[in-house]
C-alpha cells in the first residue's frame, strides 16, 4: 500500500430511468447535481476538500440549447466551493470512465488530492430542433420541419453508420449470432432480477433515492425502470432489427436513458488524514481508439492495451463487466479476450456482468463508465474482495478500461 494509491470512498447513481418514464422532463444537470451532492454528503465530506469534478456527458444537444458549461454549473448547483474546478467531457458513452481515468492522473502526478469523477444523461429529454439551415435561413413562409438530433445519435450527418449498425456487422463478422446476443440479452435481465431479489440495488449501496420537487406533486425514483420481466427467447427473436442492422433489436439493444452516477476518487494519505474507509483501488486505466466501424472490438482492444502496460491478464480477474452497449458489444469484445477459444469463453462469460448489464439496467450514456465500475466494485465487496476489469465503448470506437482492487 503506497500513499499515493488512488482509492473510491464514494460511489453511487440515481435509478436509471426509461426513455418514456418519469425522469423524461428532467434536465440531466438536475440529475448531476443530485448525484453529486449525495456522493459527498454519505459519507460527511465537506465539498471544500474537492479540488477537481469531472463531469462526462455526451448528448450536448439535450442541455446545450438551454445552457452551457454544466459541469461548472452542477458544481455551484450543488453547493460546491466557487474556487472548485471543474470540467465537462465528452467521450461518448466512456466519458464517464474517461473521468475516472483523468481523476486517477491528477492524484497520482500530485496535481490533485480529492477528485469527483461523474456523469449524467437524460436522453428522454432530448429537444427536436428547427435547424438554422432549415427554418431561420429555409423558410421565409410554410411550415416548419423539425430534426431529431437522437435518431442514430446523429452519426449518420457527416457519413458514419450507426453505431448499433457497425456493431450488427461486426458481430456478423466475429461469428457472433443473432441469437447469442438475444440469450445474453435476456441473461442479462433475468440476472438483474436475480441480484435485485437478492438485495441488490436498493436504494443505500450503488442506488440513491430521488425526489424532484414539480408544481403540484414531487417526482420520486427508487428503483432501475428499465428490466423487464417474464421475458421469452421467442418474443426477443420476433423483434425487427433497428436502424438496418443485420441483428440488434430493441431487445439485445440497451434502451435511452436518463440517470446521474459519482464517484469520489483521493489519494490513500488523504483517506487516512480524513478517516474515510476506502471502497476500492484503482489499479489501473487506459483509453483507446480504433477503426469507427469496430466499436465492439474496442473495449478488448483497451483492455488489451491496459494489461500489457500493467502485466496482468484476463485470468487473473475475479469480475468483468463490459457495457452492454449492445449484446453484440460485449459478445465480440469477449470473444476477442477469449482469443476464439469457446472454453475460455464460457469461462469469462460466467464472470462478465454477473448482476446484469446496460440492457437490463440502462445506458444512461454519459453516466455508464462510472456505473460499470460501481457495480462491479460494491459485488466485489460483497464477495469479500478481488480484482476487477471494466471497459466501455463510445461512438466511432473509442474505449476506457479500468482495472480496480477491493
Ligand atoms: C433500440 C431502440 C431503437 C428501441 O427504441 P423503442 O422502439 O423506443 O423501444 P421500445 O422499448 O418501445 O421497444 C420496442 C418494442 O420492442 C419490445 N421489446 C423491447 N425489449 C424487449 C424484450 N427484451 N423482449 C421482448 N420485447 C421487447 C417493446 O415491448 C416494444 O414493443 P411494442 O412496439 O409492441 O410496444 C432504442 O432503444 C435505441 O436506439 N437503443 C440504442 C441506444 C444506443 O444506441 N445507445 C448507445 C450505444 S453506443
Amino acid at each position: 500500500m503506497k500513499a499515493n494509491d488512488v482509492v473510491i470512498v464514494s460511489a453511487l447513481r440515481t435509478p436509471f430511468g426509461r426513455f418514456d418514464g418519469v425522469l423524461k422532463s428532467v434536465l440531466s444537470m438536475d440529475l448531476g447535481v443530485l448525484a453529486l451532492k449525495e456522493v459527498v454528503n454519505r459519507i460527511g465530506l465537506d465539498p471544500a476538500q474537492v479540488d477537481e469534478t469531472y463531469y462526462g456527458t455526451c448528448i450536448p444537444a439535450e442541455y446545450a440549447i438551454y445552457t452551457n458549461v454544466p459541469a461548472r454549473q452542477i458544481t455551484l448547483l450543488a453547493g460546491f466551493p466557487e474556487n472548485n474546478i471543474s470540467l465537462t467531457i465528452d467521450r461518448a458513452c466512456c466519458s464517464s470512465m474517461t473521468a475516472l481515468r483523468l481523476g486517477y492522473r491528477a492524484i497520482k502526478s500530485g496535481d490533485a488530492e480529492v477528485v469527483i469523477a461523474s456523469g449524467a444523461e437524460n436522453m428522454g429529454n432530448t429537444p427536436l430542433i428547427a435547424s438554422a439551415a432549415k427554418a431561420r435561413w429555409g423558410v421565409r413562409l410554410g411550415p416548419i420541419e423539425l430534426e431529431d438530433v437522437l435518431f442514430e445519435l446523429g452519426y449518420g450527418r457527416k457519413g458514419f453508420a450507426p453505431v448499433a449498425t457497425d456493431a450488427g456487422f461486426v458481430a456478423e463478422e466475429y461469428g457472433v449470432t443473432r441469437e447469442m446476443q438475444d440469450e445474453w440479452a435476456l441473461a442479462s435481465h433475468n440476472k438483474y432480477f436475480k441480484a435485485y431479489s437478492e438485495g441488490k440495488f436498493k436504494v443505500g449501496e450503488e442506488l440513491m433515492r430521488i425526489e424532484i420537487a414539480q408544481k403540484k406533486t414531487s417526482i420520486v425514483l427508487d428503483r432501475d425502470e428499465s428490466p423487464r420481466n417474464n421475458l421469452s427467447i421467442e418474443k426477443m427473436a420476433s423483434l425487427k432489427t433497428v436502424y438496418g442492422s443485420p441483428t440488434v433489436t430493441a431487445g439485445n439493444a440497451p434502451g435511452l436513458n436518463s440517470g446521474a452516477s459519482a464517484i469520489v476518487l483521493m489519494s490513500r494519505k488523504k483517506a487516512d488524514k480524513l478517516k474515510l474507509q476506502p471502497l476500492a483501488e484503482v489499479v489501473a486505466c487506459e483509453s483507446g481508439a480504433g477503426t469507427p466501424k469496430y466499436m465492439a472490438c474496442v473495449p478488448a482492444q483497451t483492455i488489451d492495451k491496459m494489461f500489457s502496460r500493467v502485466n496482468l491478464n484476463v485470468d487473473k480477474m475475479d469480475l468483468i463487466e463490459i457495457n452492454e452497449a449492445f449484446a453484440a458489444v460485449t459478445l465480440v469484445s469477449l470473444k476477442m479476450l477469449a482469443g476464439k477459444d469457446p472454453q475460455k469463453m464460457k469461462e469469462l462469460q460466467a464472470k462478465t456482468n454477473v448482476n446484469g448489464g446496460a440492457i437490463a439496467i440502462g445506458h444512461p450514456v454519459g453516466a455508464s463508465g462510472a456505473r460499470i465500475t460501481m457495480t462491479m466494485m460494491y459485488e466485489l465487496i460483497r464477495r469479500g474482495g478481488g480484482v476487477g476489469v471494466g471497459a466501455i465503448c463510445g461512438g466511432l470506437s473509442q474505449g476506457e478500461a479500468i482495472v480496480i482492487k477491493v
